[in-house]
C-alpha cells in the first residue's frame, strides 16, 4: 500500500474524532505486515484522563483482533477546522509503538493531505527508547 493511500485513511478515521474539549481531531491509519489496515480517532471524555490518542485507539483495535506485526502508521491532525500542520505522536503513542514495532523499519507517516507528507523511523522519533529487547538483555 502506498503512503498516500494510508495517508487518506487517517484522514477518513480524523472524521470520527471525538474530541469536544480540545477541538482538535486526530486520525490514524495502521498497516499490518499482513496488509491489513486499522484506523483510529481520538476519543475524548469529559473526565480529561480517560482519552485516547488516534494512534492508540488504532493499535488497541489492532492487537485486540490479533495483529501484533506492524509495517507504518499515518497521522493526521489538527483543528477542526482543518490541518494546517504535520501532527507528531505524543510521547505516550510513541513508547506503545516501541512495544509493537520494528525500531529501525517502522515508519511514521505524518499528513498534512494525500499529497504532502514526510515519513520518519521510530528510532528517529524514539532515540534510546525502553522496549520488549531491553528486558530479555542480560
Ligand atoms: N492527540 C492525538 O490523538 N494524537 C497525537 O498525536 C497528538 C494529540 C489528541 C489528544 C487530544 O485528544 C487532542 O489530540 C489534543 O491534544
Amino acid at each position: 500500500m502506498d503512503k498516500a493511500t494510508l495517508v487518506k485513511m487517517a484522514l477518513k478515521a480524523r472524521e470520527y474524532s471525538y474530541s469536544p474539549y480540545s477541538n482538535f481531531c486526530v486520525g490514524a491509519a495502521l498497516l499490518t505486515k499482513s496488509g491489513k489496515v486499522y484506523s483510529g480517532c481520538n476519543i475524548e471524555n469529559a473526565a480529561h484522563t480517560p482519552s485516547n490518542c488516534a494512534e492508540r485507539t488504532a493499535f488497541f483495535k489492532a492487537v485486540s483482533e490479533g495483529e501484533t506485526e506492524f509495517e507504518a502508521i499515518a497521522i493526521v491532525g489538527g483543528p477542526s477546522a482543518g490541518i494546517v500542520d504535520f501532527c507528531a505522536p505524543c510521547g505516550v503513542c510513541r513508547q506503545v509503538m516501541m512495544e509493537f514495532c520494528d525500531y529501525e523499519s517502522f515508519e511514521i507517516i505524518l499528513g498534512k493531505s494525500e499529497a504532502e507528507y514526510k515519513s520518519f523511523q521510530l528510532k528517529e522519533l524514539l532515540p534510546l527508547g525502553f522496549g520488549p529487547n531491553n528486558l530479555s538483555a542480560r
